[in-house]
This record gives C-alpha cells, structure tokens and sequence, in this order.
C-alpha cells in the first residue's frame, strides 16, 4: 500500500518528479542536554555567539544553563530578548539590527518557535540586508531566493510541538496585512538541534495541550499530504520546494510522532509531574518537524492563518498574551477534523492508516468510513485535551465563514500539497462543517 502511493500519477507521468530531498539538522535528545550547549558551540569553531529568547525564558534558569555552558568553555555571548509570541518583520528587523551590533560568529535560539522562527530570519536579514518580506512569496513579498548560508545557528526549543528545530521555514507575521506567511529556504534549517525535553516540565497544561495539537497536526498532514510524485519534477535542484508532498522520509517519522501522541498526548495535558509523557511528546514534536519539514503541510495548517487573521475578543487560559490571541495549536486543530473528513475522499487508505496509528476505533470500518474514523478520533482527543469545540469554542460564528475562507485561499502551497484540491467553496464548506464538533 506504502509503496502504491508513490507511484507516478498516470496522467502528468513526464512532469512529476521521482526524487526527494531529505533535510534535518543533527539532533541531540535527552534530559540535561541543555548542558552541552558550550562544547557544541566550541565545536562549530563559535567564539562570540548571539542568544535569541523571549523576555520571560530570559531570566529563567533554562537560559542560566545556556550562558553557564558557554562560560565554561570561553564563548562570550549577548542576549536579544525582545520576542514575543507571533513575531512580526519588525521583531526580525530588531533582531537582524542585533545581530549587526555585534561581531557575532553564530547564534543559539532558546525558546518556542516564535523565537526560533525570529532567529532563523533575522539571520537573513541581517547579513544579506533585504527586508524579510523579499523573501515571501509574490504578492505579498519579492519572492527572491535567499542568496546564500547565515551563520551557523543552533536551536534548543523549549516547548514541545513547533518543530522549528528540525525545519527550514520560519513562520512571520507581516504587520501591514496582519497576516502571518511562510518564509522557506534550504539556508535556514539549523545547524544542529538541542531538545532537552526538561524544558518543558513548568509548562501550563494549555500549553502543551495547543502544542501537542500543532504536533500531531503536522505528522497528520504529512501523512496524508499529496505524494511527492504528484509534484512536477525539477531538474535544478534549487527549484525543488521544501514543500515537496509525502514521501518515504517524511511518513516514518509522521508514523512514530502520532503512535506517541496517541499514546502520550492526553497524559502530558493532565499531570505535568508525567516526565515519560512529557518526554516523549518533546520526541514526538522533533519527528514531526522532521517529518513536515520535509514534506510541507496542507489545509489545517493553510486554514489556520484564516483563524488567526481574524480572531477577535480571544485570549486562551495558560498565555500571557492580550486580546486578540488564539495558540497556534489551536488554531490549526478547531478545524481540523472537517478537513480531514473531506481529504479522505481522495486517499481514504492514508487516511484510515493514520486514524490506525492514532489507535483510533476502526472496528468494522471500510475506506468509505476513513475521514469519519480519523476526524472521530481527533474530536476525542481534542475532548481529553480540554481543546475549544471548533470554531465557535474561538468565537466564530456561520457569519464568519466566507471571510475565513476569503483569507485563507492566498496559502496556495500549502493547499496545492493536499491530497484533494479545493477551491473557495470547498473552504466555506469546511469551515461551516467546524464550528462545532459536540453539543
Ligand atoms: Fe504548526
């Protein structure tokens, strides 16, 4: 079945592409590895190193580990701590004008992936000057290539679901269209990466509930994305986009991620003193970036910034974030389950395979049934989870639907990687499907 799926599609054989590109950083994993920072500084050759992180972590015993690890072994450092969750360009032009402050030969990201995402970015700016939005895709950006490598980066996340460790893509929100869009490139994808699941053991319940959702998401879409051998071939590589569609890489990692939220998720929402649940989602979380990092997203992710864009009188219990704020988390799961009921159609085997590794109840199930089983299974957790009913649970209502799908129809790569197409109506109709999951 695995293999049936990456067959070339019949009718655009000539043009579809039969090569993947496989991108991760090398990962250190485990408790206390934070610790490790200095010695794997020293050994990319980092002599003066820039610390991105955000104003609270910036004063926490997380970043104390970090600065400690690189004192012991003579790297000086300097902390940009003016993050906030959902950075803007203007943050990243405040950390790339950070950067050029400096005599800086690299730059470790400690935080969540508002501030790894920043990193990423103020890197760019900082050393090839155009502002970050040359690099979104037309219209809203230049879409220009980025010209070449950064400094060399490491990233340590601090909460386990963004994957933006294991990624090229950092996610900014422009303020004039106050809207958030992808920015990819090969040159971005960390250096290496330090999960130190420890970081986690003081997060909120919400907190890990939103990012466990944002998590479980990606391996989700991955899993079910188009298969790679449904984009066109390249035959340069720098044409080959890091949103290349499912393929074997990419759905083994998908694979264990889910096993491990379905397994954990629910027990590291419940009892933070739970390290193997807390654990294991961190794991879950890296393999998933790994997974969607190299495979792109598709709808729930396209269909969130939508959300987000037109939130309104919101804030989510466990954020220290003024009104308007929906997490990302969840903001991608409210309507995830209708997505998945109307994806299925295209390729109910993924879809059921998925619902399969999300220990979901499949008794007696039949392809016809897979989007119901998965988007079943999905509401069930997102009960466990204490997650808002849909959209209404982050106050939309039937009024807001056309604008949601009027907002979200410009993620064009990202609706184009799933497995059926859609068109604005087809949006509308999963939204309105999304307001609300039990009574
Ligand atoms: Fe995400």
């Amino acid at each position: 079945m695995g293999c049936q799926y990456y067959a070339p599609a019949s009718d655009c054989e000539a043009g579809c592409a039969n090569t993947f590109t496989v991108a991760i950083p090398k990962i250190t994993f485990g408790r206390g590895t934070l610790t490790e920072c200095g010695a794997r500084a020293q050994r990319l050759g980092l002599k003066q190193v820039a610390i991105f992180t955000d104003s609270f972590l910036a004063t926490h015993h997380i970043i104390d580990t970090v600065c400690q690890s690189l004192a012991k072994v003579g790297i000086s450092y300097s902390l940009f701590s003016d993050i906030r969750i959902e950075p803007s360009d203007v943050t990243v032009a405040d950390g790339a004008k950070f950067l050029n402050s400096g005599n800086f030969d690299g730059v470790i990201s400690v935080g969540g992936g508002s501030v790894i995402d920043t990193a990423k970015a103020a890197m760019v700016v900082s050393r090839y000057q155009d502002p970050v939005g040359a690099y979104f895709a037309p219209p809203i950006g230049g879409g220009k290539a980025v010209p070449g490598p950064v400094l060399p980066h490491i990233a340590c996340p601090t909460t386990s679901g963004t994957g933006s460790e294991s990624t090229s893509i950092s996610v900014i929100r422009v303020m004039e269209y106050d809207t958030k869009y992808v920015f990819a490139s090969p040159w971005i994808l960390p250096d290496e990466a330090i999960v130190d699941p420890a970081c986690c053991d003081s997060l909120p319940s919400n907190v890990v509930a939103s990012t466990g959702f944002d998590l479980l998401c990606h391996a989700l879409e991955c899993y079910t994305a188009r298969a790679y051998t449904k984009h066109a071939g390249v035959t340069n590589i720098n044409q080959r986009q890091l949103i290349q569609g499912a393929n074997p890489w990419s759905d083994m990692s998908a694979r264990e991620a889910l096993r491990l939220a379905s397994d954990y998720l629910v027990r590291g929402v419940r009892d933070a003193t739970d390290h193997e649940a807390r654990d294991q989602l961190s794991w879950a979380a890296t393999l998933a970036g790994c997974a969607f990092g190299n495979s792109g997203t598709h709808l729930p992710h396209a269909m969130s910034y939508g959300v987000t864009h037109l939130m309104s009188d919101i804030t989510t219990e466990g954020y220290d974030t003024p009104s308007p704020f929906v997490p990302h988390g969840i903001s991608v799961a409210v309507s995830a389950p209708a997505i998945f009921e109307y994806t299925a159609e295209a390729t109910p085997e993924r879809h059921l395979e998925a619902a399969g590794f999300l220990n979901a109840d499949q008794q007696g199930a039949t392809l016809d049934d897979a989007g119901e089983v998965l988007a079943t299974r999905i509401v069930q957790l997102m009960k466990d989870c204490n997650l808002p009913n849909g959209l209404s649970g982050v106050g939309f209502t039937q009024n807001d639907i056309k604008a949601l799908a009027a907002s979200s129809i410009q993620q064009k790569r990202a609706i184009l990687n799933a497995p059926r197409e859609s068109n604005i109506d087809d949006l509308e109709s999963m939204y309105s499907n999304a307001l609300q999951y039990w009574t």
